[in-house]
């Protein structure tokens, strides 16, 4: 499978409408539906009732929030290079024997996309491929203002994802590398931090292959917890990174997680705040682009140059496998749920 990027994202959170003022005032996201009267699009655009549909370029939108009881992901949504793409990818999860639902027009529409296809891995998460976002050209207005270059997405997709696992298993290593066709960038268990609760993690860092990103994918173990740990986006100007540090830094509702410094596995700089949902975001600058053809792994025995230090509270209790019911592992015999977030 020739995933070229993390192209879209959806949560589901009780805390939908927060995310709209959240997400405009301090990281600038858009909120706009970009469709305009006369488009490509036979009817309307469909959206799921009080979600909330953040825009970060030219694109529909790139992370959708859905009215939920609970704050948790609900899919990670893929992107193939062309429609070729997304046919050669069902035929490959045809032979690994991954049951998938294919997306009617309307359910396509709404996520923004020509065509997707939805299935699961083998603890839960919800995967999404699909092909050829919509896109109005010109079309970004950031959320607040001022804002120099705004993110740096387009084909390079939104960043990368960390989902927290009880385990990591070679069942999981399998589906990363063998279903979703990814390569490994770094992995090994992390070093001991002071502040949080210190622990030291696994994860295992997974990239597209043709991906220009330097990992799309992590799972990261720990013993107890399940769910989304946090999200990678990044800004294209240092200004702009800068003015989100300022707003997250006054914040006292959605506090800053970790101080802005420089990561040595993918040197770029980046910070963390917390989100209405719990989880984190992870803000960055500057990361770097990877050329398939030299690229070897590696494991720096520091993973930061400076800073990124604890000043917040990493609170995932809401991650507790203790404190809900997290998805049964999938039967490779039952075909997934229909796609829910379309109405
Ligand atoms: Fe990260």
């Amino acid at each position: 499978m020739d995933i070229r990027a993390l192209g879209y994202l959806g949560l589901k959170s009780p805390k939908a409408e927060e995310w709209t003022r959240w997400g405009e005032e301090v990281m600038g996201f858009g909120t706009d539906d970009p469709t305009p009267e006369s488009s490509a699009l036979e009817g309307a655009s469909p959206r799921v009732k009080d979600a909330v549909y953040l825009r970060m370029d030219d694109r529909k939108w790139r992370i959708a929030v859905y009215p939920g009881e609970r704050d948790e992901i609900a899919f990670v949504g893929w992107e193939l290079a062309d429609r070729i793409a997304f046919k050669d990818a069902l035929k490959h999860l045809d032979e690994k024997k991954i049951p998938y639902s294919v997306a009617n027009e309307y359910q396509a529409l709404e996520r923004g996309v020509q065509g997707m296809a939805a299935f699961y891995d083998p603890v839960g998460f919800r995967h999404e491929i699909y092909y050829s976002q919509y896109y109005l050209e010109n079309s970004f207005k950031p959320g607040r203002l001022p804002m120099k270059k705004g993110f740096r997405v387009g084909n390079l997709g939104i960043g990368h994802v960390v989902l927290m696992v009880p385990e990591l298993t070679d069942e999981l290593d399998e589906f990363a590398t063998e279903v979703l066709g990814m390569r490994v960038f770094a992995g090994g268990t992390s070093i001991k931090v002071s502040g949080g609760d210190g622990g030291r993690l696994r994860t295992e860092m997974y990239r597209g292959r043709n991906n220009l990103r330097s990992h799309n994918l992590v799972y990261m173990e720990k013993a107890g917890y399940f769910g989304l740990h946090h999200v990678f986006i990044e800004y294209d100007d240092l200004d702009d990174l800068g003015r989100a540090y300022d707003l997250v830094k006054k914040n006292k509702q959605y506090p800053m997680i970790m101080t802005l410094g420089r990561h040595q596995a993918d040197t770029f700089l980046s910070f963390y705040s917390s989100t209405p949902s719990g989880f984190a975001f992870e803000i960055a600058w500057n990361s770097m682009l990877i050329n398939d053809q030299e690229f070897v792994q590696g494991r720096p025995l520091h993973s930061f140059v400076w800073g990124l230090d604890m000043v917040g509270p990493v609170v995932m209790d809401h991650l507790k496998i203790s404190n809900f019911n997290p998805p049964p592992q999938s039967n490779p015999n039952s075909v997934p749920e229909m796609l829910d977030a379309a109405e």
